[in-house]
């Protein structure tokens, strides 16, 4: 087991800069999923901690030692990729010990390993036959036992699911998370898929444009996003986003009859002359039967056991959750603990207490 640390991190190829300056600690055992779009640079942050790239500046430490110089064979990592190479001529179990074997490790002891990873993984059945008999997910299964049998300090795992179909995903993703508190290794996991990393992780680590952005547990990440990229990257359907303009007592929406009130809005904002944007998720814009504002509805629509409705303020599509009893009319309501206000310059979430609160 270790901890991992990155101070001012940074890596280029040529003059293009891939992670800019990152500072980040991952505790002994702990998971943390690297987050954010295509190209932000967390394959190549996960590269480096694994040794396969060199850091243009900053360290890497292991347990409090720098390994910038160690070779990946030296740093007892193990990583997992997207798409799994398992050698073909190879039965499952062979795979599996494939790492004890090149380490000339005793033949009691790979038996021993082979049974605890068979049974953490359930592949007792599969530990004969050959990888091109084996379903993807199982594919997957059979390279995370062979990345943990030799106990590696750290687990690297680079969007290790993506290739898997749909309904294996959620199950292997319930089980990677549940093997990895059993095994307690320090694990970073990358994904741009912001559902793995709400279900898996102790903390994301959200990245954008080369750099860290925020780093928080799952619920805070939801709740308390630091900025407009935040609050949009995590939550499905995605936080919609109005402009706010001042009015006595208060401000209102750029367009459309909806006034917050003071009560409602951070102390002091209203008497500010900055131009702030409302966040405010689905779950917090709510059709209803009681009182809320009047708003023309353009569309109800249901997924799963959840009801949405969409209308409009202005040119934006804005979507909600429906929570009337029956259908008829109903008025929108925006739930003043949900409403979540950023500074429309930087993107930065404007904090403080609500007078209310
Ligand atoms: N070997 C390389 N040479 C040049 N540019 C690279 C190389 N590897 C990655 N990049 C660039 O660095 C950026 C970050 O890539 P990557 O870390 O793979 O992103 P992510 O995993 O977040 O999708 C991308 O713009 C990518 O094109
Ligand atoms: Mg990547």
């Amino acid at each position: 087991m270790a901890k991992i640390e990155l101070r001012h991190l940074s890596i280029e190829y040529g003059a293009f800069r891939a992670v800019d300056d990152v500072n980040l600690t991952v505790n002994d055992g702990e998971f943390v999923v690297y987050l954010g779009p295509s190209g932000c640079g967390k394959t190549t942050t996960l590269r480096a901690v694994a040794g396969l790239v060199q850091a243009t500046s900053g360290d890497i430490l292991f347990d409090g030692k720098r390994v910038n110089e160690l070779k990946p064979s030296e740093r007892n990592i193990a990583m997992v990729f997207q798409f799994v190479s398992l050698y073909p001529n190879l039965s499952v179990a062979e795979n599996i010990v494939f790492p004890l074997r090149a380490r000339s490790v005793a033949r009691a002891e790979i038996a021993r390993k082979l049974d605890w990873v068979t049974g953490v993984f359930k592949l007792g059945d599969e530990l004969r036959r050959y990888p091109s008999a084996l379903p993807p997910g199982a594919r997957q299964k059979v390279a995370l036992a062979r990345a943990v049998i030799r106990d590696p300090a750290v687990l690297l795992l680079d969007e290790p699911l993506s290739a898997i179909d749909e309904q294996f995903r959620e199950e292997m993703r319930w089980e990677l998370g549940h093997l990895q508190r059993e095994l307690g290794v320090t694990t970073i996991y990358v994904t741009h898929d912001q559902r793995e990393a709400m279900s898996l992780a102790d903390r994301i680590v959200l990245m954008n444009h080369s750099k860290i952005v925020q780093v928080a547990e799952p619920d805070r990440m939801f709740f308390e996003p630091a900025s407009i990229f935040a609050g949009q990257f995590i939550g499905s359907p995605s936080m919609n986003l109005l402009d706010l303009v001042p009015v006595a007592g208060g401000l209102r929406l750029a367009e459309g009859p909806v006034v917050l009130s003071e009560a409602d809005l951070p102390r002091g904002l209203a008497a500010s002359s900055r131009k702030v944007k409302l966040g405010v998720r689905p779950r917090d814009l709510r059709l209803v039967d009681g009182p809320g504002h009047e708003l023309a509805v353009e569309d109800v629509f249901s997924v799963g056991r959840e009801r949405f409705f969409t209308f409009r303020v202005g040119e934006t599509l804005m979507q909600g959750t429906d929570h009337r009893d029956g259908s008829g009319s109903g008025r929108v309501w925006f739930v003043p603990e949900g409403l979540m206000f950023f500074d429309a310059e930087t993107g930065l979430r404007i904090d403080g207490e609500r007078v209310a609160a």
